[in-house]
């Protein structure tokens, strides 16, 4: 462990998150970590990181709801309803073909919109790796100084 309370392990350092049980009883808890603000929630026996701003226009997720569509956990942004898959950060949204009928709406993909990050559990401590894969993803653009601390305190 470093002087930051990071765990470094091959080439990605383990961000220590805090205790199991009470992120499991706080079930949502939104961490600053290398100036990235990450949600992290606890929903029917697993962990997931999620980036705290909506790709959208930045709104508050740690204040959103979770909902299950197509049997795919996902948050419900607060400000216009947008949908992200907790586990991949999929934009969920419901489309209809008009060449079959009857019309019925079918769950589709964006594709990747939210960075997810991994979280994982050592000795009842959480830890957080944070998902640095290459290429932008539309949730990194609320991580910057313009945006931070905007909602947070709420
Ligand atoms: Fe999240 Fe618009 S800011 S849906």
């Amino acid at each position: 462990m470093n002087s930051d309370g990071q765990i470094v392990a091959a080439s990605k350092p383990f961000h220590f998150l805090g205790k199991k049980e009470d992120i499991i009883q706080a079930e949502r808890v939104v961490k600053s970590v290398c100036e990235r603000d990450v949600l992290v929630l606890y929903h029917q026996g697993d962990f997931y990181a999620i980036d705290a701003r909506c790709y959208h226009a930045g709104g508050p997720l740690h204040k959103g709801d979770i909902e299950e569509f197509d049997g795919r956990s996902c948050i419900v942004c607060p400000w216009h309803k947008y949908k992200m898959t907790l586990a991949e950060g999929e934009g969920l949204y419901q489309a209809v073909d008009p060449s079959v009928k009857p019309l019925k709406p079918t769950w589709c993909s964006k594709g990747v919109k939210q960075r997810v990050h991994n979280v994982t559990e050592s000795n009842g401590d959480l830890f957080l790796t944070l998902n640095d894969s290459p290429g932008a993803i539309d949730s990194d653009h609320y991580q910057t100084e313009k945006y931070r601390d905007t909602f947070m305190k709420e």
